[in-house]
């Protein structure tokens, strides 16, 4: 990606006009109150026989993915559909990106269709920045390398508040790969919006400085309401570079079996889980995994933001998903 290569959020200008959905630090804790209202009333209409709302009708909503993706695109595009835009999904894999197409050149062919929302998922951090300065459409990050993924946390935050009826105090461990995770970023930030906790809990190697409390000791996770477990993104580390023995030492020490539970703990995990590796069978197909229920309110919340980004005018959006 020749010309990505200077991207790094926050050294670039801020964009003209705020009407996209970057990073979670550009939300508001009234931001956030509004977005997760809303996907409440989204999901009430989801439980409908017609669960179809017209009010994006005649919009179109691009989904272009770099990386592999399951729940997000899957959610972004239902949640279009749900709302009556047009939806089209874009993967590099097989497109003329394999032939050497740059993201410019791509995302301008694809703003020739006139799009109001592109959702981008790429492995360069900045790149939905990148795209947001030559596009016309909004911008949403569905990812971008190991620095942000804002409708994750708020879907994370709209699962919580769902379980235990409130998100202010609430203590979250997040255990695992902290260090390549645009998850755990996000969703340390959000947090803090919505006055609940972080700790980070893992080996030193995947925990990064100056993000959130860390612990290196797994007992910590006992006071979590939360336990949050995180995938090893094995294709952010370096080849060569050691950041644990083995996945199997990793496993029988940081692992979250059932026996390293309490009774009341709730277990989230973005997906995809690596069963037996950074979560049990057991615990994944438990009362207490929260998983499925995270992608039930990734569908609503990310209808939210849709809705958000395109039904409010340039002022409100300005305060409601701006990027700084
Ligand atoms: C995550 C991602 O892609 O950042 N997955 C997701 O969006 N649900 C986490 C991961 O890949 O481990």
């Amino acid at each position: 990606m020749a010309d990505l290569r200077v991207i790094g959020g926050d050294l670039l200008p801020p964009a003209a006009e705020r009407r996209h959905l970057l990073a979670v630090s550009d939300l508001t804790a009234d931001d956030v109150a509004r977005l997760l209202a809303t996907a409440g009333s989204f999901a009430l209409s989801q439980e409908r026989e017609n669960k179809k709302l017209p009010t994006l009708r005649g919009r179109l909503v691009l989904n272009v993915f770099y990386e592999s993706s399951t729940r997000t695109c899957s959610s972004f595009e239902l949640a279009a559909k749900r709302l009556s835009a047009d939806t089209m999904t874009f993967k590099s894999a097989g497109s003329s990106v394999d032939k050497g197409e740059s993201l410019k050149d791509t995302a301008s062919t694809l703003s020739a269709y006139d799009p109001d929302v592109i959702v981008l998922r790429h492995p360069e951090v900045g790149a939905a920045q990148y795209v947001a300065g030559v596009t016309d459409a909004r911008v949403v990050n569905a990812g971008d390398g190991k620095h942000q993924h804002p409708t994750q946390a708020l879907l994370d935050l709209f699962t919580m508040r769902e379980a235990f009826g409130r998100l202010e105090g609430l203590n979250v461990a997040i255990v695992g790969d902290v260090v390549h995770s645009r998850v755990a970023r996000s969703l340390v930030q959000a947090l803090a919006l919505v006055g609940a906790h972080a700790m980070l809990v893992g080996p030193p190697a995947l925990l990064p400085e100056g993000l959130a409390p860390v612990s290196h000791d797994l007992s910590a996770i006992a006071d979590a309401d939360v336990v949050y477990v995180l995938r090893m993104q094995q294709e952010r580390m370096l080849a060569g570079a050691n950041f644990v023995p083995t996945l199997r030492e990793y496993t029988a020490r940081w692992g979250i079996t059932p026996e390293r539970l309490r009774t009341g703990q709730r277990v989230m995990h973005p997906g995809p889980m690596n069963r037996g590796v950074e979560i049990d069978a057991r615990v994944a197909d438990s009362e207490a995994a929260l998983v499925t229920d995270q992608v039930r309110s990734g569908l609503v919340v990310r209808m939210a933001v849709l809705y958000d980004l395109l039904t409010t005018g340039p002022v409100a959006v300005e305060s409601a998903v701006g990027v700084a």
